[in-house]
């Protein structure tokens, strides 16, 4: 199934101003701003746009509160965009808007976009790295960093009010794969065309453990950058400017061993710095992990939950018995 990630990220904001600042000082690149429309890109050429919540413009949904209001996910080619809009406009009202890009909405209250899109090829240089006995960089030092420059936008959390009726249409109608279950909190799942290790993760909005407060709302968005420099180097710049992290400083999730800082947005939910993600094909098994033990292989400032005791050995494959994500119960 031909999806390859996220084009384009649709905002709707309570404090408009403060947002635009806030992902031009994230390290985003402006490309138009005007009292009620910003638009900004990562390096890839995927798009960060922002509206005033309440926007006519801003997609029709049962979204609560600001944030993530539409994403608009990527196909390679136009036939792929025919082939998943003939199958949808079977159930869904499918508008396609004057720049091709096709739109509905899913029985579950999520306003989903689709357009042809391919990210502009970009390189990046990560610094060699030493270690007792091996020298990768010999008389060079690493690269001084003064800020991040997000490359992607590689995943967008949102909590249901039923996982697996998200799960159904993801992977049945939308081509996604299942990455991994995290017990308690949802599925990770990756776009049937991307390797890395989660396009979105569908968390179950009961999970009290993580904040979740039962609504269906936008909980984070990814932007991958190189590596754990340029993710300090990013807090380091968000600091001087008056930005706090989430609490928890920077870490590395056990599940997608992904590198990451949050931060909370103005726009709503959080963003995440990112960095040496899990890459997967198809010869990936999921896994079936306990929500404590996936969290953090290492995190800077720990949460209480977890200063208690070290999380129990807790990962097996998932297995028939095992594929299908267990609600928390409201
Ligand atoms: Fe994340």
């Amino acid at each position: 199934m031909p999806i390859t990630g996220i084009a384009e990220i649709i905002y709707g904001v309570e404090d408009f101003d403060t947002c635009v600042q806030f992902f031009e000082d994230f390290g985003l690149s402006k490309r138009h701003n005007d009292s009620d429309h910003a638009l900004f890109e990562v390096v890839s050429g995927q798009r960060v746009r922002l509206y005033p919540l309440g926007d006519s413009r801003i997609p029709k949904s049962e979204l609560v509160g600001p944030g993530v209001h539409e994403c608009i996910w990527a196909v390679a080619s136009q036939d792929d965009l025919d082939d998943l809009v003939a199958d949808l406009s079977q159930d869904h009202d499918v508008t396609v808007d004057e720049t091709g890009t096709a739109h509905f909405v899913t029985s579950f209250g999520q306003a989903i976009g689709l357009r042809v899109f391919q990210p502009r090829p970009f390189t990046c240089a990560p610094s060699p790295t030493n270690a007792p006995g091996v020298v990768n960089r010999m008389n060079v030092p690493r690269k001084w960093l003064s800020r991040a420059i997000p490359k992607t936008i590689s995943h967008c959390v949102w909590t249901f009010l039923d996982v697996n009726e998200a799960f159904d249409f993801y992977s049945e109608r939308l081509g996604f794969k299942m990455s991994d279950i995290q017990k308690g909190v949802g599925y990770y799942i990756r776009a049937g065309r991307s390797t890395n290790h989660h396009s979105s993760m569908l968390a179950d909005a009961n999970q009290a453990l993580f904040g979740f407060d039962g609504k269906f709302r936008f909980h984070h968005v990814n932007f991958g950058v190189e590596d754990l420099d340029e993710i300090m180097a990013g807090k380091t710049y968000m600091t001087r400017k008056g930005y706090e992290d989430n609490g928890w400083g920077f870490g590395r999730h056990r599940v997608s061993s992904e590198l990451f800082l949050y931060m909370p947005s103005p726009a709503g939910g959080e963003v995440e710095y990112g960095a040496d993600c899990d890459q997967l094909d198809d010869n990936w098994r999921p896994r079936v992990w306990g929500a404590a033990f996936a969290a953090f292989t290492f995190v800077h400032d720990m949460p209480d939950w977890l200063k208690e005791h070290e999380p129990e050995w807790d990962v097996t494959y998932v297995t028939p018995e095992t594929a299908r994500y267990v609600p928390i119960k409201s």
